[in-house]
């Protein structure tokens, strides 16, 4: 018999994120999020949530844009790092050694070896208790073309992107594929 448990912000699987942003010196930070997803399809919008303790907070307030990087399993350490370290404390871009490139199109900097980058234009935002929750429109993707399918769009399998379990605090990889998703029969028909 299920028990009741309490309460916690948990869902799973949760993204591994990194939310790249320009201070006013045009100094890149790149931050850790797992609180973030897809909020719509037209437009084309994403969310994260930030805490306005984070150095990236302001960064985004200021340009109303940011970057959206997914790291893969190989990135783990370097995204670890940019959950525990600030930018006001340190400069992560060098201390990682990231390669690190601005957007044409916003003033939001791209993170040139990591597989996928988007590119969003803040659309609006909201607090949420301890968090900020900025909704981004998607106005540009860059990535690796090796990661791209027939889709035209980066494949899970050839992006190999970490996963976060905010219970254990550990991170994970994807597992296998199941079956193909709206292939379901009605039943008794
Ligand atoms: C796995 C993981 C997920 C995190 N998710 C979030 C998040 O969704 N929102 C948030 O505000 N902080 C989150 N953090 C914490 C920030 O990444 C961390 O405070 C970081 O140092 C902030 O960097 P900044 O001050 O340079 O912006 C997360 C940290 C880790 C390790």
């Amino acid at each position: 018999m299920l028990k009741s448990i309490g309460t916690k912000s948990i869902l799973f699987p949760l993204p591994v994120l990194l939310i790249g942003s320009y201070d006013e010196a045009e100094k890149a930070d790149f931050m850790t999020a797992s609180w973030g997803g897809v909020v719509s399809s037209d437009p084309q919008c994403l969310s994260v949530s930030v805490r306005p303790e984070r150095y990236t907070y302001n960064n985004i307030r200021k340009n109303r844009a940011f970057s959206v990087c997914f790291p893969a399993v190989k990135h783990a350490e370097i995204a670890d790092y940019c959950g525990i370290f600030s930018a006001k404390n340190t400069d992560k871009i060098s201390d990682l050694n990231l390669k690190v490139s601005k957007s044409e199109l916003a003033n939001a900097p791209i993170l040139d070896d990591f597989p996928v980058n988007i590119v969003c234009r803040t659309k609006t935002d909201f607090d949420m208790g301890t968090h900020t929750v900025f909704i981004g429109e998607i106005i540009d993707m860059l990535a690796d073309p090796s990661v791209i399918g027939a889709s035209g769009f980066p494949e899970i399998d050839k992006v190999d992107p970490m996963i976060y379990d905010l219970a254990t605090k550990t991170y994970y990889s994807v597992g296998a594929p199941i079956m193909k998703a709206y292939t379901t029969k009605r039943k008794n028909k």
